[in-house]
Formats: structure tokens, sequence, C-alpha cells
């Protein structure tokens, strides 16, 4: 346990000689061939003319939009022209990582490549991270998904654009299950979410656990006598020495040394006087903590429950690095609340957005591989299918779900019930998206 020195009284005691001297200005930055200036990445124009491909069909208007094409240009089409600079409340991608390899469907359709390698990958990543931080409402958060190829590095360069003191976390994810590694090292199965905050006031639902019978036992394990009510004992001191409330004697007690109460005696009369302090029989205080007042198990930064599909029930699209739809149910319920606006500029066969749509918020997904747009055409028309349905070969629509199985399906019916979102992409790349609405039964109203 870590205990709270304070470093003048560090500096009183030491008697070792600094032989090192350091300058009191410390911040650093990578350092790269072809870094563009900031002001370069954010002020130049989007190029692509974006049309609506259901527009061409129905009026719609919706705020849910998909888009086909490079998020570099349609972050910038967002910010420029659709002023979007300031109302996103989450983005959460999960591009590339770096690992210099191409991507197929479960049915071995091409679908996307990751070869950037190198500061040219962090080029990539840190110009549609600066136009991601234009767009993030004041209350906003960024997630970024990676494994260890290019995390560490990445950190350096979200510090740099959103500042150091932003930084919330980096999360470590078990994405698979346990590998017999031929190579000679520990086996990999964890990847890494980088969590930012846009300002200090961003949106916080705590994320808890439920608790099991057995943590409840192992951590309240006291019940009192007159209510039966559960609950633990917590110290009422914290490390480090104060010389205001908390630093004063109360009831005839100073906090032990080099402490200070964590409460002010106004405050711990107040507990005592509810029977809310526990006394020792050697007199020593401490709080009583009721497991009734706790709403679960605080989620810490290791999540080991949202492997990646990983038995053939799971449903799916078969979009090659398909992310778990309940780890993105715990970010976007975490980092928004129902009507904010998540983005997915890196949306492959569309989790965030399907899973954002389900939860009541509004959603933006952009990808420029129309496999990805295939993809989730299929997600929101059609539904997930059983993993084992592609190893098998069978293709039974009736298989086919939602993601949660609990809510009703999407399904196309009719003009007026069109309502989920719609799809833009420059008017030159049409001749990519009109097979896809002729395969999904868009242009073909009924
Ligand atoms: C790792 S996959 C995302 C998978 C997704 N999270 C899911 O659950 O299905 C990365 C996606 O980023 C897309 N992508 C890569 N570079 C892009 C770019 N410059 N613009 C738009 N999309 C891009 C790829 O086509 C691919 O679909």
């Amino acid at each position: 346990m870590a205990t709270g020195d304070t470093k003048k009284e560090w500096n009183e005691h030491t008697s070792i000689i600094q032989i090192e001297k350091y300058e009191s200005e410390s911040t650093y930055t990578l350092q790269y061939k072809n870094k563009a200036k900031t002001s370069k990445i954010i002020d130049t124009n989007y190029c692509s003319s974006y049309v609506s491909a259901f527009k061409r069909f129905y009026e719609v208007e919706n705020d849910n939009k998909l888009f086909y094409g490079d998020n570099l240009d349609v972050l910038r089409y967002l910010l420029q022209k659709l002023n979007l600079k300031n109302k996103i409340d989450l983005v959460y991608i999960d591009p590339p990582y770096g690992t210099n390899s191409v991507f197929k469907t479960r049915n071995q359709k091409s679908s996307y490549t990751d070869t950037l390698q190198g500061a040219n990958y962090l080029e990539y990543l840190r110009k549609r991270a600066i136009l991601i931080r234009e767009l993030l409402s004041e209350q906003g958060s960024f997630y970024l998904h990676l494994d260890n190829n290019m995390a560490f590095q990445s950190k350096v360069i979200l510090d740099e654009i959103f500042g150091e003191k932003n930084f919330r976390g980096y999360i470590t994810r078990k994405k698979c299950s346990n590998k017999n590694y031929t190579k000679n090292t520990f086996g990999n199965i964890s990847d890494y979410i980088l969590f930012y905050s846009k300002s200090e006031k961003y949106i916080w639902n705590r994320a808890v656990a439920p608790w099991t019978d057995d943590k409840i036992k192992k951590e309240y394990t006291n019940i009192e006598k007159e209510t039966g009510r559960r609950y633990k004992k917590v110290p009422i001191h914290a490390p480090g020495i104060r010389n205001g409330e908390t630093g004063k004697e109360w009831k005839g007690m100073l906090p032990p040394k080099g402490k200070h109460w964590q409460y002010t005696p106004t405050k711990l009369d107040e507990f005592d006087r509810k029977n809310e302090i526990y006394w020792s029989s050697t007199g020593n205080p401490r709080r009583k903590v009721y497991l009734d007042q706790s709403n679960g198990i605080p989620v810490q930064d290791i999540w080991l429950e949202y492997q990646d599909a990983v038995n053939q029930n799971v449903k799916i699209t078969g979009y090659p690095t398909e992310k778990n739809p309940l780890l993105l149910k715990r970010i976007i319920e975490a980092s928004s609340n129902e009507g904010d606006v998540v983005l997915d500029c890196f949306a492959g066969s569309g989790t965030t957005l399907g899973v954002a749509s389900q939860l009541k918020r509004k959603w933006i997904g952009v990808d420029n591989s129309s496999e990805a747009i295939d993809n989730i055409l299929k997600r929101f028309i059609k539904g997930t299918q059983q993993m084992g349905d592609y190893v098998n070969g069978k293709k039974k629509e009736e298989k086919m779900a939602t993601i949660f199985e609990n809510e009703p399906e999407y399904k196309y019916k009719k003009q007026s019930n069109f309502d989920n979102f719609e799809l833009f992409t420059d008017e030159n790349f049409m001749n990519i998206i009109e097979p896809l609405l002729d395969k999904w039964n868009i242009n073909k109203p009924k």
C-alpha cells in the first residue's frame, strides 16, 4: 500500500548528494519526418461532393449518417460543411493496428488493408485524432482501440493532442482465449483501449459489475446486529498531513502520524450519531460502508469478459476484426447519454453504430471499404448471424438476429419506416454503392 510522504519532508530527510540537474520545464513531443502543422490539418478543405444514396429513392432526413469514403475527408466535411465542431459527445475508433496485413471476411472477400508502418502510421492516426478533437463537445470522450504494435507510441501522440491531463485510462482487454504459443514468449491475449476526454467536465456514468455471493461474503464480512445490514469496515483516515479541519482533533484524538481524517470532525460526528462508526474494543474508529448502498462493483481497467466471437453461437456479421458488441455497450453507456451523438469513423461492420442505435444514441459512421458498408447494411437490415453458420457453409436467414437478443429486429419495411440512417458517398463512387442498394433491396420501394 502506497503511503504519502510530502516532497518537502523527503527533501529534508535525504542526505544523498544530487549529481544530476533537471530543467523545471519537462514537456516532450514525438518527432518524425513530415509531421504536419496542426493548423494545416484542420484548415485543409474537404474535397468530395457527398450525396445521399438513399435520397435518390426516398425523402429521408435522419440524424444518423453513414459515409462511404476516406475518413480524413469525411471528418473535414463534418466540421466544415455540417458544422459539427464541438457537437459530438463520444468517438470510439478501432483503426488498422499497424499489423502489416490484409484482411478478408469469413466469406473470403477482401475487406481492408493494414500496411502503414512507423511514422507514416502515426501521422495517419494523428491527423484523424486532431480532427476528432475538433468535433468533440466539451463533455465529449475519445476511445482509441489498438494492440501492442502501436498503442504505446500512439499514447504519446494523443497526449500531445488532448493534453496529458485529459488522459483518463489505458484499458487492457482480454481479446481471445489462451493460446498454445509456439514463440518463445508469453501468449498475447490482450489489446488496449486509450481513453481521453476533451475537458475536465466529461460525461461519466460509472460502470459497475453486479455483486456475486462469493464477493459479498469476502468483502462485506460484518452484519449489523440491530438492522441485519451487511457492511465492511474502512479506515476514516488517509495519508498526508492537513492543516485545516481534517487535521484537527476528533473526540480527543488526532489523526495518526502523517495522516488526516477523510471527513471533517462535524461529518464524523454525524456518522457516529447515525451508528455508522464501528468502535473496536481498543477504541479504534472505522466507518461502516453498507452493501445496500453499493450499486455494484466499480469496473476497473482490465476487462476480461469481452472477448471477440469466442464460440460458434456468437452472432456476427462475418467482417474481419469485428468487435464484441458488449464491449461497445460498456463504453457507450459510460461516456454518453440517450440522444447524444456517437461517431465511429473506422466503422467496419458497424458494431459501434448498431449498439449506439440500440442504446438510443444518434450516430455517424464512416468506412472506406465497400465490404464494410455491405456488412453495415446487413447488420441494420437483416441482423447478425451465428458464427457456426459461416464455418458450416450454412447461411439460413432465419438464424440471423440482432445484436441484443431481446430487442426487436431491425427490418427494412417501407419508406415511412425507413428511419434508421442515411448513406452518403461521393457521386463518383455511386457505381460501387448501387449494387449494394440492389442487394439489400434499398432502391426498390414496395
Ligand atoms: C479494425 S476494422 C474496424 C472493425 C469494427 N470495429 C467492427 O467491430 O467491425 C477497421 C476499419 O477501418 C476502415 N478504414 C481504414 N482506413 C480508413 C480510412 N482512411 N477511412 C475510412 N475507413 C477506414 C477499414 O476499412 C476497416 O473496416
